[in-house]
């Protein structure tokens, strides 16, 4: 699959297949897209526990099913656990000269940015370590590490949904995670029982409204021949409801065994 069409495809699957367990290599992949994804200062604050349905221990399941939405940790046989790591803005200096190092970051000889890097640039973020672990920047840089592992998913024909939760030191704890880690949330990974589609593409508002040009005053200009390629590309794709939704979703419903309305 191109990746305009995994884009336009990614969508939240709450309904997997209960029976069919996901290839730990498969985990692996999405943990390797995360891994590479670009973080402040290369910082690499984001961290992901698999936490999967058949082998875990016993108090690990019982900490990440308890919660609303439950049942979609029930019958996704792996969820993970990503959380981030503030501690590792401490390291920031070595991460830096490592991406130096490397040829990221600066340009002329290496010795003159291992130089400027060790007299300017760590001496200028060493005030700011501190505030820099509060929630923000390496909040933002987690959830593009996650957009990465879940983009991977969808491409190796897994569906994952993101599902916030209250327990998040409970979790945390049962999985031995100590200091001052936050957890973000947990993503059900699973081969989707409902159609890749899963019921048509969501509502978004309107572009004009979220994107500009130069000020605020201005909607970014959206140049209908731009939709029309996405959406000859397989980018865009038809609105939900699709016609068969609700008899899909009674069908999911039936086959999974839920009760009610499924919403809390
Ligand atoms: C960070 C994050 C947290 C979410 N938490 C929940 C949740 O707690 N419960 C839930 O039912 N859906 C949750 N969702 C799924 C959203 O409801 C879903 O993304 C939204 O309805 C749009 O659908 P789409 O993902 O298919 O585009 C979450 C999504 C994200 C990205």
């Amino acid at each position: 699959m191109e990746l305009k069409e995994v884009l336009g495809l990614r969508r939240s699957i709450r309904f997997v297949k209960p029976y069919k367990p996901v290839e730990p290599e498969k985990i692996q992949m999405m943990f390797e897209a995360a891994r590479i994804a670009s973080h402040w200062g290369n910082v690499q604050s984001l961290r992901g526990v698999a936490v999967f349905r058949d082998s875990a221990p016993e108090e690990v399941l019982q900490q990440v099913t308890g919660l609303v939405m439950g049942w979609q940790i029930k019958i996704a046989p792996v969820t993970i656990v990503w959380y981030v790591q503030p501690e590792a803005v401490d390291e920031q200096a070595d991460r830096l000269r490592e991406v130096t190092r490397a040829g990221a970051m600066g340009f002329g000889g290496p010795e003159a940015r291992m130089k400027a890097l060790e007299e300017k640039l760590i001496p200028l973020f060493d005030g700011i370590l501190e505030g820099a672990k509060a929630p923000g920047m390496n909040e933002v840089d987690c959830g593009q590490g996650i957009a990465q592992a879940t983009l991977m998913a969808y491409d190796l024909g897994l569906g994952t949904c993101c599902l916030g939760t209250p327990n998040g030191p409970g979790i945390l704890k049962a999985l031995g995670v100590s200091g001052q880690a936050r957890l973000l949330f947990l993503q059900t990974v699973g081969y989707p029982l409902e159609e890749r589609e899963a019921g048509g593409q969501r509502p978004r508002m309107p572009f004009e409204k979220l994107f500009h040009m130069n000020t605020t005053n201005t909607p970014y200009p959206r140049d209908d021949d731009v939709v029309e390629y996405l959406t000859d590309e397989g980018f865009f794709t038809e609105p939900g409801p699709l016609p068969y939704r609700d008899d899909e979703l009674e069908f999911v419903k039936q086959a999974l065994g839920l009760e009610g309305d499924g919403l809390l």
